[in-house]
């Protein structure tokens, strides 16, 4: 495995994309190859079982095509399948999400927290640890936000109905005096603009996106698989899904005009 590697991102739609324009911020010359599954998002309705699997066929295509390391970017994958895909890939080191419920808890003043996720990271017992450990008595809201992924699959960041939905999430969480918003799904940093416009300057966002960054650059320098390339790496997006669509989502999320190339699911486990 050479340094010059990708590293390997992936997520059930565009959701990883603010975990990737993190990583490329921070590492901007490792080569990344990105993997959204359009093909079966969203995850968050999904039994446990199907996201391992998914899970498990998106990791061996990125391992397959070199990923010196796989970065879950998506708390629901993180949530239903991490501990199967590291007993699976026990020689393969992952970085996956975590709801960021502790430096929420630290920094709140009124002890009430909102949490905003799917209900596959609700039920999954990482959700449960890190609540157990972290919480400390702070009070946490949780909302799934029914529909809020396939607005933000869209590119749909400001639309009426988009803006009902964390509206319906967020307005009963301000009148039980919230002053912290945890976003433990990778979709929803795409929205904090509209977020912060229906919760006020007073309530603090966190995306926790760059602390998942700054834990790939720990584990690559720690591994010596850090990319001694001096010019800008290269991002590779596939897709399970439409290429026309991911690329209009492209453009909306990141302002990007980039190549897209799509893949097929032969199954639930195997990509052509
Ligand atoms: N971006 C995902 C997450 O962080 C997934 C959402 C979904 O596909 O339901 O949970």
């Amino acid at each position: 495995m050479s340094s010059n590697n990708p590293i390997g991102i992936f997520d059930s739609g565009v959701g990883g994309l603010s975990v990737l324009r993190e990583v490329r911020a921070l590492m901007p010359n490792e080569n990344i190859i990105y993997f959204g599954d359009q093909g079966h998002v969203p995850y968050g309705p999904r039994s446990m079982r199907q996201i391992q699997n998914f899970s498990e066929g998106i990791t061996r295509f990125l391992l397959g095509h070199g990923a010196k390391i796989i970065v879950v970017a998506c708390n629901t994958a993180s949530a239903a399948a991490l501990k199967h895909l590291r007993a699976t890939f026990s020689d393969v080191q992952f970085v996956g999400m975590e709801p960021a419920v502790k430096p929420a808890a630290e920094k709140t003043q009124t002890g009430k927290v909102g949490v905003l996720a799917t209900p596959a990271t609700f039920q999954g017992e990482l959700y449960a640890s890190v609540v157990e450990r972290f919480a400390n008595g702070v009070e946490l809201f949780q909302n799934t936000c029914p529909g809020l992924v396939n607005q933000i699959e869209k590119g749909e960041l400001n639309a009426p109905q988009t803006r009902a939905i964390l509206e319906d999430a967020l307005l009963p969480m301000l009148e039980k005096n919230i002053d912290t918003v945890v976003l433990g799904c990778t979709h929803y940093p795409f929205v904090i603009p509209l977020i912060e416009r229906i919760v006020g300057e007073k309530v603090r966002v966190i995306d926790p996106a760059p602390a998942v960054a700054k834990q790939v650059k720990r584990l690559l320098e720690a591994g010596g698989m850090v990319n001694q390339n001096r010019e800008k790496g290269t991002v590779r997006f596939i897709t399970s899904g439409e290429v026309d669509s991911v690329k209009r989502v492209l453009s909306t999320l990141l302002g990007i005009d980039a190549e897209v190339e799509a893949v097929t699911w032969m199954d639930d486990r195997g990509i052509r």
